[in-house]
């Protein structure tokens, strides 16, 4: 995969703003906010892809989500790459459509899932239930049923509760593999929104006080539950390897509590996803190959000295494959300089990208489909809809003659926007279009104002 592209690679036009610096990086993966195809188009324009992003945004209109399926196959492939011997799977709530689900199949990986909905996207685009996983501190009985029909791969239990349960739906003569989620007490991530490695958070049983332990003891009970292993998931957009190496430690001296009190051992170990992407330029982002030799190195000394076999590795990237791939386009509906800010008005907002709002995200945004030799000055990108939250971007570069009907680019736009996205003030969802080798293609289409009052079918 070739480098991100350099500013000095773009036009000469002096109209053209520059692609935002990108940190200077020896790893195969720096910390780019673009995919790897970004570049000028013919008509000087930036491209991603091989089409130009004005063009997109003519075609299938604003808000609109663009994804460069070769940025999101390259990305699959640099953690198969990084973890051969490892199970990768896809965290699908990142964002899924029919086509992601067969890019991910033909890259090899697995899938993660946390509902019978995206299941049964997977299940009917041809996807391999058994290399499916499915996750939910709250799985329905749904949920359930149509993973055991479908034949899921593995279900993680995630409550003490949820263990009978399951196993009364399990048919008589069958057995289902589980893993267990576990609360390791590694406190990482970007948000205490997503930090799910700590005890006082909804998900998994915590390992300290003995909670995991004793999910343990009873799923063994159960003759229809096959536990295959541990599983944990620290939260997102982690940086840092150090948290999964402590995470290892600590699930290797569970998993020799467990062997010797149960006599038994495990096959698997899944140390779920969460891996930083950058959004802006000089936000750091995780290496796979860093961690694949660090965490890897660490589980085989540990399991050494706890006299255990080493498990097989699942890791479960989801922002990581799909975010970067992914850029959002908006038109300008209004500016309004007031006192000395100046807001830029666009076309979406909290409905096809709720993050900022929620978790206080900061993107990269940037003027495509014409050129201004204006200085840039900073500049606060809002949302059409009716919450002074609704902002998209704080403080960020535009050109002082940014105006109505302009385009702009949203870059690592492809995670938890389409699959967060809501229809608030009846705004429809926006489409997602996928570019690769400089055509485009519509994944899903824009949701109509007819999509959205067929819905309501009372009085
Ligand atoms: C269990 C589990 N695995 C994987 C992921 C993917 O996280 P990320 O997209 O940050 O890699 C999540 C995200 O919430 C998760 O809950």
């Amino acid at each position: 995969m070739s480098l991100p592209l350099a500013p000095a690679a773009l036009p000469s036009s002096p109209s053209l703003p520059s692609l935002p610096e990108e940190p200077g990086s020896a790893s195969a993966w720096p910390a780019s906010v673009w995919p790897a195809s970004t570049g000028p188009s013919p008509s000087g324009d930036l491209a991603v892809g091989g089409v130009a992003l004005a063009e997109l945004a003519d075609r299938f209109g604003t808000p609109a989500y663009v994804v460069d399926e070769d940025e999101v196959r390259a990305r699959a492939r640099a953690w198969r790459a990084a973890l051969p011997d490892a199970d990768v799977a896809y965290a699908g709530k990142a964002f899924l459509s029919r086509a992601m689900v067969r890019w991910v199949e033909e890259e090899g990986l697995s899938l993660d899932v946390c509902s019978a909905g995206e299941l049964e996207l997977a299940a009917l685009t041809g996807f391999p239930a058994e290399r499916v996983v499915l996750h939910g501190n709250a799985k329905s009985p749904d949920d359930l049923r149509a993973a055991l029909r479908l034949g899921v791969g593995r279900i993680v239990i995630d409550s003490t509760g949820e263990i009978a349960r399951l196993a009364a739906l399990v048919p008589a003569g069958a057995r289902q593999r589980v893993l267990v989620r576990v609360v390791p007490g590694v406190e990482a991530g970007a948000h205490a929104a997503v930090r799910t490695g700590v005890e006082g958070q909804k998900f998994g049983l915590p390992v300290e006080g003995g909670e995991a332990e004793e999910a343990v003891a009873r799923i063994l009970g159960q003759p229809r539950l096959e536990l295959v292993g541990l599983h944990c998931h620290l939260g997102s957009q982690i940086a840092s390897v150090d948290p999964y190496v402590t995470a290892v430690r600590r699930l290797v001296a569970l998993l020799a509590r467990i062997r010797d009190r149960h006599g038994v051992t495990f096959p698997e170990l899944d140390l779920g996803g969460g891996f930083a992407i950058a959004y802006r330029a000089g936000d750091p982002a995780l290496d796979p190959a860093a961690y694949a030799a660090r965490v890897t190195g660490e589980l085989a000394l540990r399991c050494a000295h706890a006299d255990l076999p080493v498990p097989r590795l699942t890791v479960e990237p989801g922002r990581w494959i799909a975010g970067p791939a992914g850029v959002a386009l908006y038109r300008v509906l209004a500016v309004k300089r007031t006192g000395s800010r100046v807001f830029v008005a666009v076309d979406g907002g909290m409905s096809d990208n709720p993050r900022p709002a929620l978790y206080g995200v900061r993107y990269t945004v940037r003027l495509v489909g014409r050129a201004s030799a204006m200085p840039a000055r900073p500049m606060t990108v809002v949302g059409r809809h009716c919450e002074a939250g609704d902002v998209l971007a704080e403080d960020v570069a535009l050109p002082d003659d940014i105006r109505p009907g302009d385009v702009l680019a949203v870059p690592a736009s492809g995670a938890y926007q389409v699959s967060m996205a809501s229809a608030y003030n009846m705004v429809g969802r926006p489409p997602v279009v996928a570019v690769s080798g400089g055509r485009a293609r519509l994944l899903v289409r824009r949701e109509t104002p007819a999509d959205l009052r067929g819905r309501d079918v009372g009085e």
